[in-house]
């Protein structure tokens, strides 16, 4: 059976006293047996500190980026075996900022994902499309390439550590979201073609994320579709409440 799962992107938000202080208000108010898998990525400098307090608790904690080689003279970077040695074991890859903002290609996505694989790490995969590609009635072959340049060379076996996260660029932190009826047409197509490249069995197991403006006031009835598995959520897993709201949507 494959998760349910609810991640908390912080992007650059928080230092370490909002980091702490977020982390009591979620230790305070999440229930012990809660209805989705929960992970929160918080920035670089505050991981240990966030694994730290987590540990404990049912919700884990993910980098929101890595470097896809294994140490050396790369200025300002972060490998897979520091985020391990922090108790660190997901890595977000691919988030359409890092795309646009560092120009991250599915290609060095690819390696990346190689290399978080290497290291015994689960991925949670980012990738959609622009809103020029959708008005232009591209958004299915423009996702099929993301996934087919970034994972589809990956053997079976690794899809167990894969996470997929639809996040459409046109409805991130834009207020804007994808109908749930948009959102359950592109996961259908996104689990359709897992299953072409890998078969039935691995489509049906991947959790596939929807990302982009969801909030507890919408969280519910795009997870009711049946093949959104969990959100990726930006703004509003920054307050305890709505985030534990929104994994309370299942
Ligand atoms: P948002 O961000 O929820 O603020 O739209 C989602 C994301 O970037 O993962």
């Amino acid at each position: 059976m494959r998760k349910n799962i609810v991640a908390g992107n912080w992007k650059m938000n928080n230092d370490l006293a909002q980091t702490q202080e977020l982390i009591a208000d979620l230790k305070k108010q999440v229930s012990a047996d809660p209805a989705a898998t929960i992970i929160v990525a918080p920035t670089y400098t505050n991981l240990y500190p966030a694994f730290k307090a987590l540990k404990d608790t049912p919700i884990s904690v993910a980098a929101q980026n890595m470097h896809q080689n294994a140490n050396g003279a790369f200025t300002g970077e972060i490998s897979a075996a520091m985020l391990k040695s922090v108790g660190v074991e997901t890595v977000i890859l691919g988030h359409s900022e890092r795309r646009a903002y560092f120009k991250e290609s599915n290609e060095l996505l690819a390696e990346k994902v190689n290399t978080a694989l290497e290291n015994d790490m689960t991925v949670i995969f980012c990738f959609g499309e622009e809103l020029e590609d959708r008005k232009a009635d591209k958004h299915f072959d423009l996702v099929q390439s993301q996934l087919k340049e970034s994972l589809y060379h990956l053997s079976k076996e690794s899809w167990k550590n894969i996470i997929l996260a639809y996040e459409p660029v046109w409805a991130i932190g834009t207020g804007e979201t994808a109908s749930p009826e948009q959102a359950q047409e592109m996961h259908a197509f996104i689990r359709k073609s897992v299953a072409d490249a890998y078969g039935s069995e691995i489509a049906e197991e991947v959790s596939i994320l929807y990302g982009g403006s969801c909030k507890p006031g919408n969280a519910k009835e795009i997870f009711a579709n049946k093949d959104v598995d969990g959100g990726l959520i930006g703004g509003a897993s920054l307050k305890a409440e709505d985030f534990l709201a929104i994994v309370n949507s299942f």
